[in-house]
């Protein structure tokens, strides 16, 4: 079962969250779950904040997961926001096109995740010194030091073996051949001081996505959601009116 926080709105479009790899929900703002005007579901991925299981072994193994879950919100359109693995998730899901997706919005993500081997092999190896490695590649010069630690108590919570599953999934994602063929608008966001997914990664799609519209936000790294809420959160809102709409 995937636990998950609702925001009601009495609109029909819903707003589903998918966070990155060994995060949970909180991995975005409170102004982003709990947006006016559309139904935010903000969910735990199995293995993960609240989510019992042991979470996925691949991209397509969460990817069933979470469409089981959004098709149960149907008749709502259905916008899917996924952050790193979550785009790699939301992305899967705009290809097979199985339910019906009004939007996707792909935040700190790519159409190939390779990573590093000092992350894939110090998870298992050295956890503690690993999630302090993989903080620092994740935030931009001016995050908050609160922010970061909070984050990084986030990952520590995380398995081991489930945060290591997690980016053993990435590492083995790769559509970049075939993702030209998401047909949905998509919203691409990058930081421009993202080092586990830099910019270019988001130019990628947007050359290659054909309904597409790629923002950078200036000063933020991976985790950008969370460092500049104001800024993540008017270009998710007027990526959702304009590309949306909301009833
Ligand atoms: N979109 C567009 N281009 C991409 C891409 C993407 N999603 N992923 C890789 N590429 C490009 C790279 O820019 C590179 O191009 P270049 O040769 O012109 O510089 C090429 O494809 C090969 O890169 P990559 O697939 O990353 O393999 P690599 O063996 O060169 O590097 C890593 C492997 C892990 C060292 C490198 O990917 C890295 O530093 N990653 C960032 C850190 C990380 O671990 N991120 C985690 C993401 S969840």
């Amino acid at each position: 079962m995937i636990y998950y926080d609702h925001s009601p709105s009495s609109t029909h479009t819903a707003l589903v969250l998918i966070h990155g790899s060994g995060g949970s929900r909180l991995h975005w703002p409170d102004s982003i779950r709990h947006m006016p005007g559309v139904n935010t579901y903000a969910l735990d991925l199995p293995g993960h904040g609240h989510s019992a299981g042991r979470g996925g072994s691949s991209v397509g193994d969460y990817a069933d997961g979470v469409d089981a879950f959004i098709s149960s919100l149907i008749p709502q359109r259905i916008i899917l926001m996924g952050h790193s693995l979550g785009g790699a998730i939301a992305q899967k899901l705009a290809l097979r096109a199985r339910t019906p997706l009004a939007a996707i919005a792909l935040v700190g993500s790519g159409a190939r995740l390779r990573v590093h081997p000092d992350i894939l092999t110090g998870l298992l190896s050295n956890f503690e010194q690993t999630v302090e490695m993989v903080c620092r590649w994740s935030f931009g010069p001016e995050a908050d030091p609160i922010l970061v630690s909070e984050v990084k108590a986030g990952f520590l919570a995380t398995e081991p073996a489930v945060m290591h599953a997690d980016f053993h999934a990435c590492h083995r994602f790769d559509i970049l051949e075939t993702v030209g063929r998401i047909d949905v608008p998509t919203l691409i966001v990058s930081g421009a001081a993202d080092r586990l997914t830099p910019p270019k990664y988001g130019d990628f799609l947007a050359r290659n996505i054909k309904k597409s519209r790629h923002v950078i936000i200036e000063g933020a790294g991976h985790m950008m959601a969370l460092e500049k809420p104001p800024e993540f959160t008017r270009i998710v809102a007027d990526f959702i009116s304009k590309s949306v709409g909301s009833r």
